[in-house]
């Protein structure tokens, strides 16, 4: 069976999920487009990137990212940095001829993800980002029911991404709350998961109306580069700085196709954790998704007899998308590791047969014209139209 290297850099939260889903990938998918081998892993962080080599079990390690780039064993990049590098690195993958697959958000501004985008192109190299939450059964099942028809057609809809990890002052200052690093707040951390959902669903936007928020306007500086997602605290006195970014973000959207809805970002929800839902309502039914209770997608359809139309719930098994592939039984329990799982076959699945995968860098870039639409959208508190993008 052909094997791919993998160089992946950035030893942190991300690292993890992709190891462990490179692991996983031909246990679910056998035989599998290929094989992933954990050949080098680069972190600015040495210990990180030492300690990421032994427990993500790479071949090797290194401090700076060109190795993996020049390197001309490996055949696929994955950049799990924080956002501020994604474009440099993968615009450098793209010259040398290396399948990328990027963390979500794809860039810091749509600027560099046209140009990360045309890179691609120009080098005919597969690329994926990482919104790996369409990737769950239970979401492959609600677009195979509007792809059927069986909802007709949607008229409007509502998401939303609330959480509560950093809703407390102490939690600090990481990456995640200054735009030079990480771009946007809410809306590009969590917002953009359901952005992309909904472009997925329903389909491109058209304008956006939008109002953002920064509740904590400054926070405890936390010591390393990466984050901690609010499990540090600083101690008494440990210096404050002025988070930049937005906590929360509501928009309303108007797509290309005529539907409507809402979308809700925040990480200050408390009692939310990883609240991702969707409802679409349309003209023959309603479909609900809630990622808490990931196996089951919630379907009510108009035409079921009057005295039995309601809500009901399907458990996502062995009948639905991917299901063959992951558990034998319904509701055995799909996890966030399969979601990466399923992301991780399609990519190499999409290398393996020279098709695009999904989502793909294009995606990437049109998720960002959205995301300055929004924000442009926040200053000026008008309805804003969202950039085409350019090919
Ligand atoms: P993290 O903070 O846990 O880890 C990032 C690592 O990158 C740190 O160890 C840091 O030292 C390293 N790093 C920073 N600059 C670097 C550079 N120039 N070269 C090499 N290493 C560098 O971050 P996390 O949570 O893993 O996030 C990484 C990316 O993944 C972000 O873009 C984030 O938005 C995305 N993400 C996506 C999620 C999803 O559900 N798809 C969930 C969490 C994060």
């Amino acid at each position: 069976m052909k094997k791919m290297n993998i160089g992946l850099i950035g030893a942190g939260f991300m690292a993890k999920a992709h190891s462990i889903a490179y692991a996983g990938m031909p246990m679910f998918f056998w035989p599998a487009p290929a094989l992933p081998v954990k050949k080098l892993i680069a972190d600015v962080d040495d210990p990180m990137a030492k300690e990421g080599m032994e427990k993500f079990g790479f071949e090797s390690y290194t401090t700076d990212w060109h190795d993996i780039i020049s390197n001309p064993d490996i055949d696929v990049v994955d950049i799990c940095t924080p956002n501020n590098v994604h474009a440099e690195i993968a615009i450098a993958a793209a010259n040398a001829g290396k399948h990328i697959l990027c963390e979500k958000p794809l860039s810091l501004t749509p600027q560099e993800a046209k140009e990360m985008y045309l890179a691609a192109k120009t080098n005919s190299v597969t690329t994926m980002v990482a919104f790996n939450y369409r990737k769950t059964p239970a979401v492959q099942l609600a677009k195979k029911y509007i792809d059927e028809g069986a909802i007709g057609d949607i008229l409007d809809f509502r998401g939303t991404y609330l959480q509560d990890w950093s809703a407390a002052p102490e939690s600090p200052l990481s990456w995640r709350f200054q735009k030079a690093i990480c771009g946007t707040g809410a809306l590009g951390d969590i917002g953009t998961h359901v952005v992309d959902m909904i472009r997925f669903l329903v389909g491109d936007f058209a304008s956006v109306n939008a109002r953002t928020a920064t509740y904590i306007k400054d926070r405890p500086v936390q010591e390393g580069s990466a984050d901690s997602l609010g499990n540090a605290r600083g101690s008494q006195g440990t210096p404050r700085k002025k988070v930049d970014v937005d906590d929360q973000c509501i928009f309303m959207i108007e797509c290309k196709n005529g539907a409507f809805g809402s979308i809700e970002a925040t990480r200050n929800a408390w009692g939310r954790n990883n609240y991702i839902t969707f409802e679409i309502h349309g003209s023959r039914g309603s479909l609900y998704f809630n990622y808490e209770h990931r196996d089951e997608l919630q379907v009510c359809f108009a035409d079921d007899p009057e005295d039995r139309r309601g809500f009901r719930t399907v458990y996502t098994g062995p009948n639905h998308p991917y299901g063959v592939n992951l558990w034998p039984i319904p509701a055995l329990g799909i996890g966030y590791t399969e979601t990466k799982i399923v992301e991780t076959y399609d990519f190499f699945k999409a290398i393996a047969d020279g098709t695009e995968a999904a989502p793909n860098f294009r995606d990437g870039y049109a998720v960002e014209l959205i995301s300055d639409a929004i924000i442009r959208s926040a200053q000026t508190r008008t309805w804003n139209p969202v950039d085409d993008i350019e090919e």
